[in-house]
């Protein structure tokens, strides 16, 4: 079934063709408006074309190097049959395509840059609407929180996930059964043929990491905002409903434009907590915890980390999907959905919350259904009775730390072990690979300088390897800690985000191999064995890793990232306003 929803009727205009943005730049009668004009002629455009109509700039974040979104070169054309169908004149603004697999040291290094690529576009160029064409991890926080500060109405439309993975009968998820089947092959279970089936199985069409991912959660939460069409997230990128859904998305947002509906109209504490619902009853990615909260920052709402673990409280885990369940998103979709997950938690969202559909959440979801309740369990059948969400404080983490209970092994979720320290990935990497390493499962694993500046980039490194020898024993989980992130694909018991991170001096540049560390999810606390004035006095002789980049995006980028527990905007470009529009000269 198509869970994309019909087009919702046109409301009254509160706009006329002389208030649109771009009449200063095609409307007037000027010297540069004859030459905008006619530099549109010259594209074999009409006045029929462009004069009086909202301009909808369409953000697409394609290319040749990032798979998930290699649909959106023709997906495009989808977009700009809505936008003509309904009256508007679509321009196509190509932004940065930050490639999960392929960007280096991480994606999130870049993600505030197309966060600032998408608000200048829309700033600069005659745009009165936008569609946001987003999905690989970064690019949905990246350009939400670009057209939130830039307060133009837009439309987020999502890549979808790709189908599901197969190998020998097996069905493989993105991410998750890569790290599973690899740790087998470390172990010996796996030959060189299997792993090359693997390889040639796991990505089987364009479109997003179709477990419950990065990708997954970040255009969940976004629909859970208001911010795409209703059902428009869970609807894999080779269904044919998803070009319905783009030039379903390509007309509601000329609407959107004639009716003046902006993003300061659809972000208020109550979306933002209908998106920590989800969150947590998705048990979704540990990514999210900082893109949502920038995200609220962008659109001036205050959230902090603790916020995830109180509505964790309030909602158990019911999408029964990979990495802490069982099943993909393209189950998902055919058991209804977002849709459907969003109706089984009807009891909690705020109902009257808007969405760029211009209806209510509660009339978005009026009718959907739950067609399986296996993969969209009922609240008395939960995955997890609580959500997927932990934040633990104590002397190693001031600021907060994050972890995702369910992918735990839960004897680990309350443990105490000597410390294994790691300064780099690379000092990490060489170790776990020794065989006579001094390991033991009770070890609890410490990579450091890996967080936003140490990094930098805060790199996906938080899910650190089980070491050979005790993958070899069968050891398949163990307690790790990290000031890096972790891919939303990945599971165990790791403890990442730890904030202020060792780079700027926190407590994890205090410890040492062999210190006890205890962890106690339960009652959410995070402890070295070490007094403060042990702590302040180890700190006062570390000198951090040299990171002096002398010029261009790194420096910038070190010199105004923020910290995971708020966000990791740079300073200058939290909130929304202040800047004046262009001046047309
Ligand atoms: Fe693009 Fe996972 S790599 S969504
Ligand atoms: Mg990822």
């Amino acid at each position: 079934q198509d869970t994309a929803r019909e087009d919702t009727p046109r409301k009254t205009a509160k706009k006329s063709p002389e208030e649109l943005r771009s009449h200063r730049w095609y409307g007037v009668d000027d010297l540069r408006a004859f030459g905008h004009r006619s530099r549109a002629l010259q594209m074999g455009y009409d006045h029929q074309d462009f004069m009086g109509k909202p301009i909808i700039g369409i953000i697409n974040t394609w290319s040749d190097i990032n798979p998930c979104h290699a649909h959106f070169r023709v997906r495009v054309e989808d977009v700009k049959r809505g936008i003509w169908q309904a009256g508007g004149f679509p321009i196509e603004l190509p932004a940065i395509s930050l490639s999960e697999p392929f960007q280096k040291p991480s994606t999130m290094l870049y993600r505030n840059l197309l966060a600032m690529e998408t608000e200048e576009l829309l700033r600069s160029y005659p745009i009165d609407g936008a569609v946001l064409m987003g999905g690989c991890d970064k690019t949905t926080p990246a350009t939400v929180m670009g057209a939130i500060s830039m307060n133009l109405p837009f439309v987020f439309m999502p890549a979808g996930p790709m189908m599901r993975g197969h190998y020998a009968g097996t069905i493989l998820g993105s991410g998750s059964d890569t790290w599973k089947y690899w740790a087998e092959r470390e172990a010996g279970n796996i030959d060189a043929q299997e792993w090359k089936e693997i390889e040639a199985g796991i990505a089987r069409s364009h479109g997003t990491c179709m477990t419950m991912g990065t990708a997954s959660t970040m255009t969940s939460i976004t629909e859970a905002l208001g911010l795409t069409l209703p059902g428009a997230s869970s609807i894999p990128a080779a269904d044919a409903a998803h070009p319905r859904m783009a030039s379903s998305c390509g007309r509601r947002i000329v609407e959107m434009v004639w009716d003046d509906l902006k993003p300061s109209d659809i972000l208020t504490r109550k979306s933002v907590e209908n998106a920590l619902y989800v969150h947590n009853a998705l048990a979704g990615s540990t990514n999210a915890m900082i893109h949502l909260v920038a995200m609220a920052r962008r659109a001036d709402v205050p959230i902090s980390l603790q916020d995830f673990d109180d509505y964790a409280q309030k909602v158990p885990v019911i999408a029964n999907l990979r990495p802490s369940g069982a099943w993909l998103m393209e189950d998902f979709h055919i058991a209804g959905g977002i849709r459907a997950l969003l109706k089984r938690l009807e009891g909690v969202l705020h109902l009257d919350a808007l969405t760029v559909a211009g209806i209510s959440m509660g009339e978005a979801i009026a009718d959907a259904r739950v067609y399986d309740d296996d993969v969209i369990r009922p609240l008395d059948n939960p995955i997890s009775s609580s959500g997927g969400t932990a934040i633990l404080y104590g002397n190693l983490a001031p600021k907060g730390c994050v972890m995702k209970p369910p992918a735990a092994e839960p004897h680990l979720l309350q443990h105490t072990g000597p410390a294994l320290v790691f300064d780099n990935y690379a000092q990490m990497k060489k170790a776990v690979a020794d065989p006579d390493l001094d390991v033991t499962a009770d070890h609890i694993m410490v990579l450091r300088h890996a967080g936003p500046i140490g990094g930098p980039g805060m790199p996906e490194w938080g899910m650190l390897p089980i070491p050979k020898k005790l993958l070899k024993q069968g050891v398949r989980d163990m307690l790790r800690i990290s000031d890096a992130r972790m891919s939303g694909t990945s599971y165990g018991a790791c403890i990442l985000h730890v904030a202020p991170e060792a780079a700027i001096g926190g407590p994890l540049a205090a410890l040492r191999t062999g210190d006890m560390i205890t962890v106690d999810v339960h009652n959410r606390r995070i402890d070295v064995a070490l007094s403060d004035a042990e702590i302040a006095d180890r700190l006062k002789g570390y000198v951090p890793p040299p990171r002096d980049y002398p010029r261009g995006y790194y420096k910038m980028y070190t010199q105004h990232i923020a910290q995971a527990d708020t966000g990791c905007d740079f300073d200058f470009l939290e909130g929304s306003g202040g800047i004046p529009e262009p001046e047309i000269n």
